[in-house]
């Protein structure tokens, strides 16, 4: 008999989300187990990325309640944890919408987010797509208590394509983790600390990688910014389509959004599953080259696919409805073929709405004598009484 052991797939954990129970690999955080689950259940998250290694842990949006920490010990986590960092444990329970604490809590984060974060998303190129915007809108409080003049930098060129403003950036080192694990080499990072922490190149514009646009993709925010595309459209007026080609490039998947204005391309972006990250494509992130991204802005040089399905939620999305579903007219069905225009002419049945009357010369407010003597084709009402002063009695009768 053969001395090898047979390696059994792990058991998997109950864990319980907003009441939902799901079982999962041993391993998985909660943010990636909600994620299963779904939308309704899935904490926002700002600096977890998962198509990128090492992310999260960083802007503590995606806080949630511990209720019970597993089977073997069912006390409750006495502080709230980030779900992007936190692995389930068998029977854990898990409050994330449903908990008043959560969501106190990401009242606060959010007004900690915008101390040094610009409200200026009417003239912001990110705006309809910005994560924050998102969360700001699910999450914030209509005011700050925070009285302080803003942190400001001033905009940089970090190289040919891209413009970083550092005042938007919310230290998220999701460009930090791109620029380290899909291009060459990483020549960015974060300098300095506390308030002066920055994103910055040690050699200002140097950034020239191949694969250095996809920083703009990951950027929450509009701190990093295409320069082929900024300000030349609002987003929402643009239409998304699908489309591939043949990359020379053999680290890019070629599969890209385009972002047209009639037959024009405005931008091509990476594109984005449910969660806002790039999709994957046989098991792979499908992140895409600069030449794809900022040198192939003609629809001649794609194949396009067809429209992007958009969430219906989205700002972007609007009007652009892929394989929209027009529901069936129940009406015909109920009136057994005959027309709706009859069922609609209610004046041939209803003794109220009397088109003989016309309501703009009844004095005062009408009453059902009105419309009485309408039918028997009297006068409907008394000419010599004024408007307005109509008494109680004749009204009553
Ligand atoms: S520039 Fe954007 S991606 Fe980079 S750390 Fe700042 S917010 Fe995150
Ligand atoms: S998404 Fe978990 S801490 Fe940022």
């Amino acid at each position: 008999m053969s001395e090898e052991i047979k390696k059994e797939a792990p058991a998997k954990v109950k864990v319980t989300i907003d009441g939902i129970t799901i079982e999962v690999n041993p391993g998985t955080t909660i943010m990636d187990a909600a994620r299963m689950i779904g939308e309704e259940v899935a904490p926002p998250a700002m600096c977890y990325y998962s198509k990128l290694e090492d992310t999260g842990g960083k802007c503590r949006s995606c806080l949630v309640e511990v209720a019970a920490g597993s089977t073997a010990d069912p006390r409750p986590m006495p502080k709230l944890v980030a779900s992007c960092r936190t692995g389930v444990m068998d029977g854990m329970v898990v409050k994330n919408f449903s908990s008043e604490r959560v969501i106190d809590a990401r009242n606060g984060v959010v007004e900690f987010l915008l101390i040094n974060h610009p409200l200026d998303c009417p003239v912001c190129d990110q705006a309809g797509e910005c994560y924050l915007q998102d969360f700001t809108y699910n999450h914030g409080k209509e005011y700050s208590r925070y009285k302080f003049v803003k942190r400001t930098f001033i905009k940089e060129d970090i190289g040919p394509y891209i413009q970083l403003h550092m005042t938007r950036c919310i230290m998220c080192y999701r460009c930090v983790f791109v620029a380290d694990q899909i291009t060459e080499k990483r020549v960015h990072g974060i300098l300095d600390r506390g308030d002066r922490a920055a994103i910055s190149t040690y050699i200002s514009r140097a950034i020239d990688n191949d694969f250095s646009g996809n920083m703009i993709d990951v950027c929450p925010v509009g701190a990093l910014t295409d320069k082929t595309f900024r300000f030349k459209n609002r987003v929402w007026f643009t239409k998304p389509v699908d489309a591939h080609r043949n990359c020379e490039n053999p680290k890019c998947c070629g599969k890209a959004t385009l972002w047209l204005r009639g037959e024009e391309v405005y931008r091509v972006t990476s594109r984005r599953d449910k969660w806002g990250e790039v999709q994957s494509f046989d098991g792979k992130p499908g992140w895409i080259c600069n030449t794809c991204r900022f040198e192939k802005k003609k629809t001649s040089d794609w194949v396009v696919e067809g429209l992007t399905t958009i969430p219906r939620h989205s700002v972007i999305g609007a009007n652009k409805y892929k394989k929209l579903v027009v529901p069936n007219d129940p009406l015909q069905e109920v009136m057994k073929g005959v027309q709706p225009k009859l069922l609609m002419d209610i004046h041939s049945i209803s003794e109220v709405n009397n088109p003989a009357i016309d309501l703009s010369t009844i004095m005062g407010p009408s009453n059902s004598n009105d419309f009485k003597k309408a039918g028997q084709h009297e006068v409907p009402y008394d000419e010599t009484i004024q408007f307005g002063t109509r008494s109680d009695k004749e009204v009553e009768e």
